[in-house]
């Protein structure tokens, strides 16, 4: 019997909804696969304000140090969002980050079989699309000091700093060589290096690294560049490395691609030399989306393709995250949609009904 120790930190909006579809189906592992979970819960971001003063409290951080894997939900709302506020829901998240040195944040990208006609995107355009974007998540301009706001000659100002060193940059480059020669051979290095200095420092690592990698396909993209050609040719894309805010908002845009925020799982990993080592963190890359929280149509399909990831990289259990994935191709195939991803003629159906669906075929497999 393998007995996982899983912290669950749902925090605000649809995450503590789609969280507990994640807990049915891990209810649904235990009963199937000789597995057993230790499962503590906290709060975090908006509720852990409300309920602590801070986003994160240091016990949650220290829970999740001896945890297997953390299961993130999402975190914010109206309600802590004053911009003006020293604590913010979002803290939390950028906490643990960055006090489990989880540096490389995995986005794949895909496109499900049917889904394509919910795309905005002209479904020839969407053949054959398979994107993991490697975001770097712990430094940049999320983390760079000064990141301030402060007065001069009685006037505001504001200053955030993008911050890197080589042997950060060098851990994305090599991690974004290595799984693109397990993919397509292919991978696009993202930055600004015709404007920002620590994008000409993250070219020319990324440049002493590539002689190592002879049988990869590397190409330089601006940012700029590079969110125009994922409209334009996504199919041309494999892997991308990309600094912590480009990975950002480059995510968003391309998962559009496949049709909805509510499909784009998120694994944050501290160390990849070997799968299955090292703590992870695995959040959907939907937010809390206050606007649809409490009604009971949000997508759990994220947080099931982030169970799915926990298995593959932190539990060493490809079978089981295989199973997962399959059992969502299965109801996707079935017609089976929430309101996200569903086109006018269809009848969307709710949060639960959905998960109860790759549940009940998950069993079966
Ligand atoms: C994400 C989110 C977060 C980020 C926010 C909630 C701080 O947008 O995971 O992509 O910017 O990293
Ligand atoms: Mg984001």
């Amino acid at each position: 019997m393998n007995q996982y120790k899983i912290l669950v930190l749902p925090g605000d909006g649809i995450g503590p909804e789609i969280v507990n579809e994640g807990l049915e189906l891990l209810k649904q592992i235990e009963l199937t696969d000789n597995c057993s979970f230790d499962i503590s819960e906290e709060l975090v971001g908006g509720a852990a304000i409300d309920a602590y003063g801070k986003a994160i409290k240091d016990e949650t951080i220290e829970i999740a140090k001896n945890a297997d894997a953390v299961l993130w939900g999402a975190v914010g709302g109206p309600k802590w969002d004053d911009p003006s506020s020293p604590i913010r829901p979002e803290q939390g998240l950028l906490k643990i980050r960055s006090e489990l040195n989880l540096w490389a944040n995995l986005r794949p990208v895909k496109i499900w079989g049917e889904l394509i006609n919910a795309s905005s995107i002209k479904k020839e355009k969407l053949e054959n699309v398979d994107i993991l974007v490697i975001r770097e998540l712990i430094s940049g301009a999320y983390f760079g000091k000064p990141q301030e706001r402060r007065e001069k000659n009685g006037k505001r100002e504001a200053v955030d700093t993008i911050y890197y060193n080589e042997d950060q940059i060098a851990n994305v480059a090599h991690l974004g060589f290595q799984l693109a020669l397990k993919r397509k051979g292919k991978l696009h290095s993202v930055d600004k290096a015709n404007v920002l200095e620590s994008s000409r420092l993250w070219r020319e690592v990324v440049h002493e690294i590539q002689p190592s990698y002879k049988d990869v396909q590397f190409q330089d993209i601006l940012v700029d560049a590079a969110t125009m050609h994922l409209i334009r040719q996504p199919s041309d894309f494999d892997v991308i490395i990309a600094s912590n805010l480009f990975g950002d908002i480059i995510t968003d845009e391309a998962s559009m691609l496949s049709g909805s925020l509510g499909m784009l799982p998120s694994a944050s990993l501290s160390n990849l030399s070997e799968e299955g080592k090292g703590i992870g963190l695995y959040e959907p890359i939907h937010g809390s989306a206050p606007d649809i929280a409490g009604q009971g149509i949000a997508n759990p399909i994220a947080m099931f393709l982030c169970i799915a990831m926990m298995f593959r990289y932190s539990l060493n259990q490809e079978t089981i995250a295989s199973k997962i994935e399959n059992s969502v191709e299965k109801v996707i195939g079935l017609g089976l949609r929430t309101k996200d991803i569903s086109i006018d003629s269809d009848n969307p159906v709710s949060t639960k009904e959905m998960a109860k669906a790759i549940i009940a075929e998950y069993k079966k497999l």
